[in-house]
């Protein structure tokens, strides 16, 4: 009895082991928790992120970053945030074309 025994205990582990790595990996690493309808100089900000809800984060919000890789939690749907991401989106744009260079361009990645 007691090899079975063991047997089941190690498959148990190994089950408890797999279900924790999978929802560990689900769960994204910055969720935005809140969202601050906080206005923001467009010419600050350098990325943003979409945060959907219902993805491991219980909130939909965009995700803004600043030039100095501050991250700032704000609601998904204002106008304002709408302007802010077409501006970035040109701006990315424009970066890309000259290879990220230039004081325009200071703290721009690459996807
Ligand atoms: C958020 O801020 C913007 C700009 O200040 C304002 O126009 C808008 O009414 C605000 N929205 C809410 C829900 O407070």
């Amino acid at each position: 009895m007691a090899p079975w025994g063991d047997a089941k205990l190690f498959f148990c582990i190994l089950f408890i082991t797999c279900c924790c790595t999978v929802t560990l990996a689900q769960v994204p690493m910055d969720c935005c928790l809140s969202v601050k309808n906080q206005t923001i100089s467009q010419r600050l900000v350098a990325n943003y992120h979409r945060q959907a809800s219902g993805q491991g984060c219980t909130l939909a919000a965009t995700i803004l970053v600043t030039r100095s890789d501050f991250k700032l939690c704000v609601p998904a749907g204002e106008p304002w945030v709408f302007n802010v991401m077409k501006h970035v989106d040109s701006l990315r744009k424009h970066c890309k074309k000259v290879k990220y260079q230039g004081i325009r361009c200071t703290g721009v990645k690459p996807e």
